[in-house]
């Protein structure tokens, strides 16, 4: 066949033989160009030796695949109805026997609008307390903004719910380890919302590193390149001060750096990093962006495209601060960060993040070990695997072109795996707490770094609760809000 792995549109238009492996299928053209269907010829595919130590089998890691409808439905209370609550709640209500029981927001026009998508079953309300203490709600999802995340989480543990807590685990290590230890106490389900663990294309990749396709790792090279219209959402939202979001890193980049330790199932050992704001200074030439004089010409402008808004936000989007300009002089993110690092297995690697280049936002993956080097791009849906040894035919991984939903599809099989863990049918889900703290420490870690122009080490550290060797070495700072 001709060359390896071409897009379905060149295997269609182009034909020669091209050919691509997706999913358990191979799509492929003739070398003649004639019909493979009404040639009278036939073909034998057999796999290569190592696509078949790439299978997966979920079930032997004791996670349950498909879903059954409880006895008695799970009553949810959705805290947070922006993009990403009302976003889990669509999703949750999509499998049999759960229902949206709360829709709680701070703001009334969202708990109004969420009522209209869900029906009328569902209570709203604007302060979490009701929906918490409501005896028939068993789980909480905690998708308002990152810095309050503690005080949303402990209390529906202390109420007895399970919780679905998105990302990051909090903005502070102090808030987080008080989240873990009501965790702990309450013996519920803590699912954390790092969702591109449970996307194919990094399960894929795990897979491969855990059957030894690389031989040892030895480097690991990670980028987050977010389209700049995406990137300028950032510095508009809450998310531009660090007392909110815990900064750009912690916020966005969590899931990163979680990955990284995930998927060669190592911890980090000692972090530095470099970051600043280039992009996004300056002088704002307004305070709104809808009344600015340069908006014609922006290329920041506020699109609307990155946040849900409610009727009356769209009639006026300073209602929920998203008309502001996105060089406000309160920010004090970065809009681009460099982080290296060592890990406790002597793999050493760089994550890169930035929130300026091409409309299509890119997660690259490059991991390099004795046998072999992977690259992938998380969009693309694919990775290769090229083998030191010259003889050996590199390694294709594809999902291209088929839709997973939203993060690579992570987010469904992220909130399987959490509803079948509340219904006992499952292990815990795949985010220990550990795990979780280990994704934010990390980021903490990586924010001092920055910060001090200093090599945090966190050798001493001990993930779990309590790990006060790491609380030190990422001690929750005075949280700026001066202009950087
Ligand atoms: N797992 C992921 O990949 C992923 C993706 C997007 C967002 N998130 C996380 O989800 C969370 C929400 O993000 P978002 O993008 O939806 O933000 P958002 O700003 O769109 O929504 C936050 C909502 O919380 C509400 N809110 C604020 N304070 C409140 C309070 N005290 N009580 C009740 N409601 C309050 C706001 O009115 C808003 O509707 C964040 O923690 C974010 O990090 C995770």
């Amino acid at each position: 066949m001709g060359p390896a792995h071409s897009s379905h549109d060149a295997i269609r238009r182009a034909g020669r033989g091209a050919y691509s492996f997706w999913l358990n299928s191979l799509y492929f053209s003739t070398v003649d160009g004639s019909d493979p269907n009404s040639n009278n010829r036939s073909y034998t595919a057999m796999l290569s030796p190592s696509a078949k130590d790439m299978e997966l089998d979920l079930e032997a890691e004791g996670r349950a695949v498909d879903w059954s409808t409880p006895a008695r439905s799970f009553r949810c209370a959705v805290v947070g109805l922006g993009n990403r609550g009302l976003g889990l709640a669509q999703l949750a209500r999509r499998f049999s026997g759960v229902e949206i029981a709360w829709l709680v927001d701070q703001s009334k026009e969202r708990v109004a609008e969420a009522i209209k998508l869900f029906g009328r079953s569902a209570k709203g309300a604007m302060d979490p307390t009701a929906a918490l203490v409501d005896p028939t709600v068993d789980i909480v999802f905690v998708t308002v903004p990152d810095y309050l995340h503690r005080g949303v989480a402990e209390a529906a543990f202390r109420a007895g719910k399970h919780v679905f807590l998105e990302k990051p685990l909090a903005t502070t290590a102090s808030d987080a380890a008080a989240i873990l230890a009501a965790w702990r106490q309450s013996g519920r389900i803590l699912q954390l919302g790092y969702v591109l663990r449970q996307a194919p294309f990094y399960a894929a990749i795990r897979a491969a590193v855990r059957k030894g396709m690389l031989g040892p790792e030895r480097v690991v090279a990670l980028t987050e390149q977010l389209d700049v219209r995406h990137g300028a959402t950032f510095m508009r939202r809450w998310h531009a001060q660090s007392s909110h979001s815990g900064g750009l890193l912690v916020h966005k980049a969590c899931h990163d750096l979680d990955l990284i330790c995930w998927l060669l199932e190592a911890r980090p050992r000692a972090v530095s990093s470099f970051g600043g704001l280039d992009t996004f200074a300056g002088p704002p030439p307004a305070t709104s962006c809808s009344r600015c004089n340069r908006r014609a010409t922006c290329p920041y402008v506020d699109t609307g495209l990155h946040e849900r808004r409610t009727a009356a936000e769209l009639m006026d989007p300073a209602l929920y601060g998203l008309d502001r300009c996105v060089f406000r002089m309160d920010k004090d993110i970065v809009d681009n960060q460099v982080v290296s690092f060592v890990l406790d297995t002597g793999v050493r690697g760089t994550f890169c993040l930035a929130v300026q280049g091409p409309v299509r936002s890119e997660r690259r993956i490059t991991i390099i070990g004795d046998r072999a080097r992977l690259d992938g791009v998380f969009e693309d849906g694919r990775f290769t695997v090229t083998f030191t040894d010259p003889e050996r035919e590199p390694f294709l991984w594809s999902i291209e072109g088929q839709s997973q939903g939203g993060h690579g599809g992570g987010d469904h099989v992220t909130m399987l795996d959490f509803l079948n863990a509340c219904a006992g049918r499952a292990q815990a889900p795949v985010t220990s707490a550990e795990d979780a703290m280990r994704g934010l420490i990390f980021a903490l870690a990586a924010e001092r770094a920055r910060r001090e122009e200093v090599v945090v080490r966190l050798d001493k550290g001990d993930f779990a609760v309590p790990f006060s060797p790491t609380v030190e070495a990422v001690r929750d700072e005075p949280l700026r809000t001066a202009t950087p």
